[in-house]
């Protein structure tokens, strides 16, 4: 695993941004598997940036999001296909046709998730992940349990998530309780994984998702199994990790 510690959340942004421009760049039509969350906002915004000043070219990109919370439509201002389009598709180069989100509105939830692992099959996998974590090292929503998710599957979210993710809504009774994910079949067969933390808040599942044991507890643990993970994050973030004598 790679570890880069930068001096504050903007350098790390920078970092991440830059990486995607290098690889899109060097492969036009590369796979893009993509996250939500408030932390690679910042970074969007970048590639927004660098798209608008010609440094970056998506026309041929296709994307893949990690996840979609069940029940609310893609039109509703908290739904992750609304995220991706208002923070990054809208205002870059790339023809949505090729951006896929899970449908969580799906009537056979089964039958969607067959076919979004299909679809990440067709496209030959994903050339670079990028993740985020939460607060109980789920990566997606790939929540703790008794064992490893493997394909696309449908998850009821903890009260940690859902707590976390009240923030984006009016009242914590309207976050879904269900989403569905990317399994950690897809998230491990990426050639490149990018993971990318800010703040202290994240330092102790940090420390325990690369430091501890590899266990379906903390499901972000099986990427020390990952040939290649680049982990970006500012000091505090990675302060667990320079306990451990990993940076
Ligand atoms: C979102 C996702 C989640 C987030 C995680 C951290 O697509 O996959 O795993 O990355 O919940 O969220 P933030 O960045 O808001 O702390």
């Amino acid at each position: 695993m790679k570890v880069v510690v930068t001096k504050s959340y903007d350098e790390s942004c920078a970092y991440v941004a830059d990486m995607i421009c290098k690889l899109v760049n060097e492969k036009p039509n590369c796979k893009l598997g993509l996250a939500t969350g408030g932390t690679p906002v910042p970074m969007y915004k970048k590639l927004i940036e660098a798209n608008k000043a010609g440094k970056v070219d998506f026309a041929q990109v296709r994307t893949v999001n990690l996840d979609e919370y069940c029940g609310i439509p893609e039109t509703h201002d908290q739904s992750y296909r609304y995220f991706m389009n208002t923070n990054l598709f809208d205002h870059i180069d790339i023809d949505k046709a090729n951006t896929y989100v899970p449908n969580g509105m799906a009537e056979d939830v089964d039958a969607e998730c067959a076919a979004y692992d299909e679809r990440i099959q067709e496209f030959g996998g994903i050339d670079l992940q990028l993740l985020g974590i939460g607060h109980d090292g789920h990566i997606g929503f790939n929540e703790p349990a008794d064992h490893f998710s493997c394909g696309t599957n449908c998850v009821e979210l903890t009260d940690m998530t859902i707590d976390a993710n009240a923030r984006f809504f009016a009242n914590r009774d309207d976050v879904p309780r269900q989403a569905l994910t990317m399994g950690m079949q897809a998230i491990m067969q990426a050639k490149a994984v990018l993971m990318v933390v800010s703040g202290a808040d994240k330092a102790e599942i940090i420390r325990k998702s690369f430091c501890g044991p590899i266990t379906p507890e903390v499901p972000a643990s099986i990427l020390q199994l990952h040939p290649n993970v680049t982990l970006v994050g500012d000091e505090a973030a990675l302060a667990g990790l320079k306990e451990e004598g990993l940076v």
